[in-house]
């Protein structure tokens, strides 16, 4: 159970409530969110079992737990490259995720000091109320990097006192909590919005014709961001797990909780999109200023925008340790290190580099990378790049290069088709397909 509590944790967070709604609305809705379940399905899922399996199989660090596997089991201990990859990752990741996450405590603060509400003078209506609050959040460099250093700080101190214990106990009401939150906040655009209808049309009547290669990209590389999976964050977990787990099990429930949860998000967000006439593509402000819209108009909107800014925050908390600790694991159990002083060194260096991803948004604006500026350039590298290769690498690791009974021992008693249907999935579909995307989507 608590495995199932902390993988679902690092699952769901900003990337279903954040950043799913956002990037659906920018590629056009429907056969974008198709394809992105079938990325999950077919790809996510099977790599997010590989990754688990490896890690408990391997028991350390995803960087060890290579090694370890390479020398029992007469591998190539090359495949450490992977673990590297995922370090390289987790930097990059975190220094962005952190920045967001900031907004979320910035939301918090907002709504718990009243400034989520309709303007009392009655000179702006709320939509435009809303939009100003984002943008002067955007604009003001203290606040992106107080929210940036608080987030950092806590995550520090979880992930220093180890990540049992404390935050297990808030993750098991947390978890329950964001998904009846949503549920409500869905039956509540359902009932007041008149655009539910419309709403669930965007997201669920495929066009394919809107459909990019670039689109496709963005879809598989969501799949990995969305499920934790690429950058062995999962593995870290999984080496947690006891054996009696069954692990094919766990990972349908964490993919399919975590895939819930982003549609709640995006059924709750695009009615207030189409009622307000706001732009579905306006990007990464998108649920930072939809939702509040809603709070200001429901009685009792104060005390709701509350507890969801206070779920999210939490969401995104049980995310950036799972980013932060198998990179404190691996200096720690490479010896010399204590936990205290390697997240300490690890999260002061991320916090440095999220300083870039803060500034991005105001007096950091020019400084461009790929020609994005810092911010994107981190998310499109990382999501849309580097999690596919990491995941394809797990994928071709755990179905040609790990014995056919080593994983068949490890995923547990299943029906010999579904374990076929597996392994197929991870030794031909996955690579292939993340191979086929990628290339097609940096050539065209
Ligand atoms: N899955 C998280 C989310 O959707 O918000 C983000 C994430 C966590 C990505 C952990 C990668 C990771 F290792």
């Amino acid at each position: 159970m608590a495995f199932i509590l902390a993988a679902a944790g690092s699952a769901v967070g900003l990337g279903n409530v954040w950043k799913f709604p956002y990037i659906a609305g920018e590629h056009g809705g429907g056969a974008f969110v198709l394809v992105y379940l079938a990325c999950v399905a077919g790809i996510g899922l099977p790599v997010l079992a590989a990754e688990i399996l490896l890690g408990r199989r391997g028991g350390g660090s995803p960087i060890h737990s290579f090694a370890t596997l390479a020398a029992r089991e007469g591998h190539s201990p090359r495949w450490s490259a992977i673990g590297w990859l995922g370090v390289l990752c987790a930097f990059l990741i975190l220094s962005f995720y952190s920045v967001v996450a900031g907004w979320a405590l910035s939301y918090l603060w907002y709504a718990v000091s009243g400034q989520i509400a309709a303007p009392g003078d009655g000179s702006l209506d709320v939509a435009e109320a809303m939009s100003g609050l984002f943008a002067g959040l955007l604009a003001s460099p203290a606040a992106l990097i107080a929210g940036h250093t608080l987030v950092m700080a806590l995550t520090m101190a979880i992930v220093a006192k180890g990540i049992r214990g404390g935050l297990e106990r808030a993750l098991r009401w947390m978890v329950p909590g964001l998904f009846v939150l949503l549920i409500a906040l869905v039956v509540y655009a359902a009932a007041t919005t008149g655009t539910f209808l419309a709403a669930a049309r965007f997201l669920f009547q495929p066009d394919f014709a809107a459909l990019s290669w670039e689109a496709v990209l963005v879809a598989l590389g969501h799949a990995f961001f969305t499920l934790s999976v690429g950058m062995t964050a999962m593995m870290a977990y999984g080496s947690f797990l006891s054996r009696d787990v069954p692990i094919a099990r766990a990972s349908v429930t964490i993919a399919g909780l975590d895939t819930l949860v982003a549609l709640l998000a995006g059924l709750a967000i695009f009615p207030i999109v189409f009622a307000q006439g706001l732009e579905p593509g306006a990007g990464p402000g998108l649920i930072f200023v939809t939702l509040p819209i809603s709070f200001a108009q429901i009685p009792g909107g104060a005390a709701v925008a509350v507890l969801f800014f206070l779920f999210l925050a939490i969401a995104a908390l049980s995310s950036t340790m799972s980013i932060l600790e198998p990179v404190v694991e691996y200096l720690e159990q490479r010896g010399g290190w204590t936990r205290r002083r390697a997240t300490v060194l690890l999260g002061s260096a991320i916090w440095t580099l999220g300083l870039g991803c803060a500034l991005a948004f105001n007096v950091g604006a020019d400084f461009t990378l790929f020609g994005m500026n810092l911010f994107d350039a981190f998310d499109y590298l990382t999501s849309n790049i580097m999690l596919p290769l990491g995941g394809m690498l797990i994928a071709l690791y755990a179905g040609h290069v790990l014995s056919r009974d080593a994983l068949a021992e490890e995923l547990g008693p299943l029906p010999a088709y579904v374990f076929r249907s597996f392994r197929f999935l991870l030794r031909y579909v996955a690579p292939i397909g993340i191979g086929v995307v990628l290339i097609y989507s940096l050539m065209f």
